[in-house]
Formats: C-alpha cells, structure tokens, sequence
C-alpha cells in the first residue's frame, strides 16, 4: 500500500510524457508549413510546459531550490533573447541554443559518471554507453556550435580556415574519441580518461567546423542542430527519461533531413561540406568592385520599367532581411498589382541567413503564399518575365554558381534572374554577399542598379509610380 502513491504518480509522468511526445510530433507535423507554423510552435511549447511539469513530479527530486533557480535566469535569458536578437541574428541564436542544448546533455552525462564511479552496482552496461555518447557528442556539439557563433557573429573569420594533414588530424581525434569511449565502457573507473574523452571531444568540435565557411554555414548549424538532439536522445538512455529520448530524437531526426535538404539546396554532399574545405578561397576570388560600378539607375528609372512591365518577379535575399524592407515590398507588389502588373517572388532555399527567412519576412507582411515560388517554378518563368527586382539579394543569384568551376558557388543551384528581360538590383554598394566574391550579374548588359537601402528605394520606387 506504501508504494500505491509512487507508482500513481509513475503513471501520471509516463502517460503525460506521452500526451507530450504526440504534440511534440503534430508541432513538428504543423510547423512544415508557413499557414500552420504558428499552431505548430504553439503546440510544441504546449508539450514542452507537460513534459516539464511532468518531469517536476518526479519522486527522485530532493530539493527545489536550484531548479526554481536554474528555471529563473533560463526564463529570464530566453525572455531577453526573445525579445532583443534582432531577426538577422537568428542563426547565431540558434548555434548557441545548439550548443547549450549539448552542453547540458554532457554535463548530465558527467554527472551521472561520477555518481556511478561513487555506485559501481548502479552501472548496467546501456547507461555506461550511453554516457560516452552523450559526452562525447554533447562536448563537441557545444564548442562545434561556439565556433559556428563566433563565425557567424563575425567574432573569427568566416571563411574556412585550413591547415596542412587537418582531415588526417580530425579522423585521428575522432577516432581516438571513439576508442577512449570504449575503453571506458571496458574498464570504468578511470577518471582521468574520462577527462581524457571530454578533452577530446571539445577539441574535434573545433577542429571540425573550423574548415566549413563561406556559403556552407547553412548546413553545418542544421547538422550542429541535429547532434544536439542526438546528445539529448543519449542523455534520455542516461536518465531512463522517455520523453527526453522522444524530444532528442526528434531533434535529431529533423536536423538530418534538414541538413540534407540544405545540402541539395547548395547540390552538394554532406562529406564535401564537412571535408571538403569549401569557403576557403572566397576572399581571395572577392574585389571590392568599386571600379566596375555597373550601370546604376535612379529611382524614376525603376518605376517607369517596373510600371510599364507586364510580369515583374521579386527576389528577396539577406539585405530585404537587413532593411526590414518587406512591408515596403509588399506596398509595391500592391501598387504594381492595381495597374495590372503580375508580381510573383523568388524564394531560393537559402536566401537570408536561416531556412525559410524570405518566408518568414514575407508572411510577416501579409504577402500571400501563392505568390511565393520555389526554386525550381521560379526558373522556368523568368525567360517570360519583363524585369526582375533583385532586393538585397547576391549570392543566390550569381551566374558563377553556373559557369565559372573555380568559383566556391560553382554547382549551386541559383535564381535564374539574368533570364529574364531586364534586371533591377537594389543594394547600396558593389560589396560581394555572404561567400565573398564579386558578382557579375551586376556587369550583365540588362543589369541597371540602384543603389541604396532597400525599404529607402522600394519606398522612393513606389513613390514615383503613385505619382505616375
Ligand atoms: P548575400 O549573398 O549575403 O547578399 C546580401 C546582399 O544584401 C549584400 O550583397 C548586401 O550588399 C545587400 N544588403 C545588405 N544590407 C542591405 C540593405 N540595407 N539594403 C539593400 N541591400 C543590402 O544574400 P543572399 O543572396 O540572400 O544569399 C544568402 C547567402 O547566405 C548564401 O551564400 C547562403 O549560403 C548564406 N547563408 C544562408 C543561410 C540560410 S539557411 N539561408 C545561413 C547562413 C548563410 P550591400 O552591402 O552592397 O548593400
């Protein structure tokens, strides 16, 4: 009879982890789509507040002070996050949740280590595995993750930064990882190696996103994002906790697909990402331009071609995102549309500076769903489009992805805009985008720029069509 409130309330945790893993997955299901995304989000947290509350009813808490603590400044510094990262900081965010994420798995899993080095009878052979994998995949994905920050914060170079036998390095460190991993499955109580592993691991985070730069930070905070649900996944196995192998899973599920899906999106594998050094000769194929200053237009120009066309497509990249220009752009897209031009925009999988940020941006401005296009649909029009409006975006459109094989964006698969009949590209200087180098798009002969903060020219364009 003692044990009937304990196993009552095992009960309660186990059947809310399930009500919490179902929301975790119709979240996900919800969060593929833009229409449904904020339901999505909802749904997930909705899982996330059970599986927590769930998981305080736990019958092994002894006390509540450090964890009503650790729950304050988690609160407060999410809420800060929240509210003060400004939208084009979002992937820096998101290595560093990355990184926290394996941070706190390791740490679980060291913990765990020195209280069965205290409890030799406590240690079945799963949960030891299981806390050499969350070591070691946790510790690399925090300083993986730091490292992704710091490039992408602008804290260290962005570019790829190589070192002679660094492939040859990075297999031995990992393989030494693996090994010191085994041996302490074999033989335990040997804290030094354990140290040993931690050491290790943290030194592969770096030495492994060290070589990524230039156009393939996309991919390696979708795979950083993926280890750190792995990590999570193996903490689960650490604490027998199912909803926290549920959730780590997940993570890690959907980190791999979208890794995969940012790695066709670039049309390359995930082994020439990882090894293959890409980003390492941006700066030196970048010029600064300033003597080529293509043909420039002024912003009567722009609205007379945009007002007399009868298809116009928008191609929003990372400067839309910088100018916060996309109500700006959809007041445009309007004023266009009322004289009986057809607007359609351009979505390149990894314009802006995270997945899906020109959809985000543009949803934000109401811009309807229909008129956005992949890819693919957008190419296969701009042969019949009379101008297309280029708005802050470079790398996704530069014909060198298609020509030029030294080029690092050789094989991307880009925007098609040097198609279409005539180009209007607004930026405020020849600066090259994200990869660093020159564009020449921008000395193409239908190329006319207009220099400028994008929603100070969008609103100057739409100013002089209302006129008209
Ligand atoms: P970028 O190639 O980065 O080019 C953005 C352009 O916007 C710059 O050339 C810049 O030129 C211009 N710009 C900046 N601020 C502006 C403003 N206020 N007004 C007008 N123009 C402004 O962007 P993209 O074409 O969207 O390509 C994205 C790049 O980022 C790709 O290389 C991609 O691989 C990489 N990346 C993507 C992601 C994801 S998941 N989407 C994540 C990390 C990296 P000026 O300075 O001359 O204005």
């Amino acid at each position: 009879m003692p044990q009937e409130p304990t196993r009552s309330i095992a009960l309660v945790i186990a059947l809310t982890y399930l009500v919490a893993a179902v929301l975790f997955i119709v979240g996900l299901k919800l969060l593929s789509s833009p229409r449904t995304a904020r339901r999505g989000n909802a749904i997930g947290a909705l899982g996330m507040l059970l599986a927590i509350a769930a998981t305080l009813l736990d019958q092994q808490i002894i006390g509540f002070r450090w964890i009503l603590l650790g729950f304050a400044i988690g609160t407060a510094a999410g809420a800060w996050l929240a509210l003060a990262v400004k939208m084009t900081a979002m992937p820096q965010m998101v290595a560093l949740l990355n990184g926290f994420g394996g941070a706190a798995s390791a740490i679980v899993a060291i913990a765990e280590y020195h209280l069965l080095l205290l409890d030799p009878a406590q240690r079945a052979t799963d949960v030891v595995v299981s806390i050499m994998a969350t070591t070691l995949i946790g510790a690399l994905t925090f300083t993986g993750s730091m490292v992704a920050f710091a490039k992408l914060q602008e804290l260290m170079p962005g570019k790829a930064i190589t070192f002679p036998l660094q492939k040859a390095l990075n297999f031995a460190l990992l393989a030494a990882a693996v090994g010191v991993s085994a041996w302490l499955v074999v033989d335990f109580d040997m804290p030094t190696v354990f140290t040993a592993l931690i050491v290790i691991s943290l030194v592969v985070g770096v030495l492994l996103v060290i070589p990524i730069g230039g156009a393939d930070m996309p991919v390696v905070i979708s795979l950083l994002n993926s280890y750190s649900g792995m990590a999570g996944a193996a903490a689960g196995f650490v604490l027998h906790n199912n909803v926290l192998i549920i959730s780590g899973a997940l993570v890690g599920a959907s980190g791999i697909i979208l890794t995969q899906i940012m790695c066709r999106a670039m049309n390359r594998s995930l082994t020439n990402v990882l090894f293959g050094a890409f980003g390492a000769t941006t700066t030196a194929a970048a010029g600064d331009g300033a003597d080529r200053p293509g043909r420039t237009v002024r912003p009567e120009d722009a609205a007379v071609m945009l007002g007399y066309a009868r298809s116009v497509v928008f191609v929003p990249g990372y400067g839309l995102a910088v100018a916060q220009a996309q109500h700006s752009v959809k007041e445009l897209a309007t004023l266009l549309e009322k004289r009986g031009v057809d607007v359609k925009y351009a979505i390149h999988p990894v314009a802006g500076r995270m997945p899906g940020h020109m959809n985000v941006l543009l949803a934000e401005a109401d811009v309807p769903y229909d008129k956005l296009y992949e890819m693919d649909d957008i190419n296969r029009e701009f042969d019949r489009t009379d101008v297309a409006l280029v708005i802050g975006a470079n790398d996704v459109t530069n014909p060198a992805a298609r020509t030029d094989p030294t080029s690092p964006l050789y094989g991307m698969p880009i925007l098609d805009v040097d198609h279409a009949k005539s180009v209007i590209v607004i930026k405020r200087s020849m600066n090259p985008g994200f990869a660093g180098i020159e564009n020449e798009l921008y000395y193409n002969e239908k190329t006319a720029m207009l220099f400028g903060d994008a929603k100070k020219m969008l609103v100057a364009v739409a100013g002089e069509i209302s006129k008209a």
